[in-house]
Formats: C-alpha cells, structure tokens, sequence
C-alpha cells in the first residue's frame, strides 16, 4: 500500500535540496530517531558577525519523509540567524511539505532534531551558551540518549550498553559493556565522543570497552 504522501514530499524526495556534506562545517550534529533507527547529519556555516546561517547541507539515512523534510528546513533555514533557524517547528516543516501522513511524523521530527544539535553544536564550540552549568554524569547520560545503538536503533542508555560514567577534571570517562572488537565498537565510541566533547567544560572522553 502507498503512502499517501503530498506532491512537494514527492518533488523534495525526488530532487531533495542542500544534500551533502560541508567539510569545514561551524556545527554538526548526527541525529538518530528511536522511532525507527533512521539517522540524520546536518551542517552549517555560520557568518560570526552577524550570526546568520550562510550554508546548511544535510546527509541523511532515513526515509523520503526524511529526505523531504530535511530538504525543506535547510532552505528555511539558510540565511536565518540562529535564533530565528532554532525557531523552526516540525509543524513548520509539515506544512511547508503540504502535510505529512501521521505516521511519518517522527520523520521531520528527527530533521528538526538535527538542524538545532547543529545549532547548539555551534553555540558549545563558540562559547554562546548562556548559562553554562558544570558537565554533570546527569548531563553526559542525558546525551547519550541521543548515541544510537546500531544493534537495536534504540539510543545507548535505552539498551543499557553503557555501565558507567565518571566526571572528574573536564575527563568524561564512558564505559561501554560491549567487547572493543566488536563491529560497531568504532561506531559507537565516535558518535559518543561527537556529543560529549563539544560541552564547554570538558576537555578529554575516554571510552572504554568490555563486558
Ligand atoms: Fe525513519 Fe522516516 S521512517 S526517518
């Protein structure tokens, strides 16, 4: 049974805009839904002085839906300051799209997702978070809800793949109960260290591996 998707769904999947990577991007971020396994990467380049986005380009590993989505919220987001690009809803996005079927709604959730890690992304590597509070194991734990775990497509915490987590002296230390030859040991210690290292406090995240 199809979809009942919109023609623009159709149109973005088909000739989706902004795809790619940016190299030398100011912010990243790599987004996965628990809804469905599916990941998102998003990019951006930002003009320091006045805060606007003056690129955005996003990879992404999910469905038409996704692409779709994604395809939309970079062309709205271009040319947008940050505060205004972190404003962007799914919702907007939907409609831009001419609806999405319920179902898919996580879809474009998880493109919104990606676009406002990138963002905070950006603000942790330039010091413009306003309050910063001390890196916390509640806060490292609270990110790593957002590190897949490629075995299941749930996050890491979910699926009790981490035993423990120390904070002393900007050092995050990680264990993860998984053997360290594993196939996706790799995976996992580099998406971990993606969303650890970028908090303004920390200076090294160690990753251990073993059962
Ligand atoms: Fe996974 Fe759409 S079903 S992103």
């Amino acid at each position: 049974m199809g979809m009942p998707y919109s023609e623009k769904v159709i149109e973005y999947f088909k000739n989706p805009k902004n795809v790619g990577k940016i190299e030398d991007a100011d912010g990243k971020a790599k987004e996965g839904s628990p809804a469905c396994g599916d990941m998102v990467q998003v990019y951006i380049k930002v003009d320091k002085e006045t805060q606007t986005i003056t690129d955005i380009k996003f990879e992404s590993y999910g469905c038409a839906s996704n692409i779709a989505t994604g395809s939309i919220i970079t062309e709205m987001a271009k040319g947008k300051t940050i505060e205004e690009a972190k404003q962007i809803t799914w919702q907007d996005a939907a409609d831009e799209l001419g609806g999405l079927p319920p179902v898919k709604a996580h879809c474009s959730v998880l493109a919104i997702d990606g676009l406002r890690a990138a963002i905070q992304n950006y603000e942790e590597k330039h010091g413009l978070l306003k309050d910063q509070k001390p890196t916390t194991v509640e806060i490292v734990e609270d990110r790593l809800k957002r590190v897949m775990n490629p075995m299941t497509g749930l996050d890491v915490i979910k699926t009790d793949l981490i035993h423990d987590i120390s904070v002393e002296d900007g050092v995050v230390t990680i264990y993860v109960d998984l053997d360290e030859d594993h196939q996706f040991a790799n995976a996992i210690k580099e998406d971990i260290k993606e969303k650890i290292e970028p908090l303004w406090d920390v200076q090294r995240v160690e990753v251990h591996f073993g059962e």
